[in-house]
C-alpha cells in the first residue's frame, strides 16, 4: 500500500530507541522526512551510524528551554512540520501510592504530560501551515484501565487522552487531526523491567507477571513496536485524514492491567 507520506515532514520525540525508533524508521522506509530527538545523546549518536539519514539532537521534552531549542532547529532542519509524534515517556516508579516519592511523582507527569503539552504548543504554528497536518500522542492500555502500584504512570497517561480529545476539537478547524495511541505490553527491555518492578514487589518470579499479562489480552500475546509504529504512520498518512480525537488501542485486545 502506498501511504503518500513522501516528504512528510516528522518530528518523532524519544526517537533514539524502543518505539520511538521504529516510528521514525517507519517514516523513513517511506520517504518521509524525519526528525529525532532524544535526552539521551550517546543512544542518538549510536543512530549516526545504523540509521543516518534521521536528523537528530538532544532535548529533554520536560524542559521549556530544551524544546524552544528543538523547534528552532526542526524548522530549519525540514522547513516546517507535518507530523508531531509526541512519544517521550518514562515508566515512572513502581511502588503502593503511600510510598512514592514526589518527585518521582513530578517528574513522571513532567515528562508524559508536560512535554507533550510543551511540543505542542510549538508545533501548533508550524502544523497549522501545513496540508496533512497531525500529532501522535503516546498514551498506554495504562490511560484506559486502572494500573495498581503505577499511579504516577497511570495518571499521566490518562491525562494523555484528555489533552488528546481536548486538542483534537481545538485544532480540528485548522485541519490538524490528533490521536492518542495506547500500546499494550510492547515485547522488549523497558516490559521487561516493568514486569521485574512488579515481580519484585510482589515477590514473584517475573514469568508470572509477564504470562498474566499476556493472560489479559484475547490475543495472548505481547505487541511489538513496530506493530506501534505502523499505527502512528497510517494516522499521520492521508489515508487517515478524517481520522481524529481517538484514543487507538494497539494491544492485542487487552481486558485489564496487572
Ligand atoms: N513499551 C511499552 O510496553 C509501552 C506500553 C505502553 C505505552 N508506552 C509508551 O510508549 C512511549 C515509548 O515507550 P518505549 O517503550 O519505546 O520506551 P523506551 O524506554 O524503550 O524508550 C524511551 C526513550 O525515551 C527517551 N527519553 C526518556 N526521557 C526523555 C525525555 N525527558 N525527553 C526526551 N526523551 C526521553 C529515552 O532516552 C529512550 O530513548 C512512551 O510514552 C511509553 O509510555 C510504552
Amino acid at each position: 500500500m502506498d501511504l503518500k507520506i513522501r516528504d512528510l515532514r516528522v518530528l518523532v520525540t524519544a526517537g533514539a530507541s524502543g518505539i520511538g525508533l521504529a516510528t521514525a524508521r517507519a517514516f523513513a522506509r517511506d520517504g518521509a522526512r524525519v526528525y529525532v530527538c532524544d535526552v539521551d545523546a550517546a543512544a542518538l549518536d549510536a543512530l549516526a551510524a545504523s540509521d543516518p539519514g534521521l536528523t537528530r539532537s538532544a532535548c529533554d521534552v520536560a524542559d521549556p528551554v530544551s524544546v524552544g531549542h528543538l523547534f528552532d532547529t526542526v524548522t530549519s532542519a525540514l522547513g516546517g512540520l507535518d507530523a508531531l509524534v509526541n512519544n517521550a515517556g518514562i515508566a515512572g516508579p513502581t511502588a503502593p501510592c503511600e510510598d512514592v516519592a514526589l518527585r518521582d511523582w513530578e517528574r513522571t507527569l513532567a515528562v508524559n504530560l508536560t512535554g507533550q503539552f510543551l511540543c505542542a504548543q510549538r508545533a501548533i504554528p508550524l502544523l497549522k501551515a501545513s496540508r496533512n497536518a497531525s500529532i501522535a500522542n503516546l498514551s498506554s492500555a495504562a490511560g484506559r484501565f486502572g494500573f495498581p502500584n503505577r499511579t504516577p504512570y497511570a495518571a499521566s497517561k490518562w491525562g494523555v487522552i484528555g489533552f488528546t480529545k481536548s486538542l483534537s476539537i481545538e485544532l480540528g478547524p485548522h485541519g490538524i487531526r490528533v490521536n492518542a495511541i495506547c500500546p499494550g505490553s510492547v515485547a522488549g527491555p523497558r516490559i521487561d523491567a516493568v514486569f521485574a518492578n512488579k515481580a519484585a514487589l510482589r515477590r514473584v518470579a517475573p514469568e508470572v507477571v509477564r504470562d498474566e499479562a499476556i493472560a489479559k489480552t484475547s490475543l495472548r500475546r505481547l505487541v511489538s513496536a513496530d506493530d506501534i509504529a505502523n499505527a502512528i504512520v497510517f494516522l499521520a498518512s492521508p489515508l487517515g485524514a478524517n481520522i481524529s480525537g481517538h484514543a487507538l488501542p494497539v494491544d492485542g485486545d487487552t481486558q485489564a492491567l496487572v
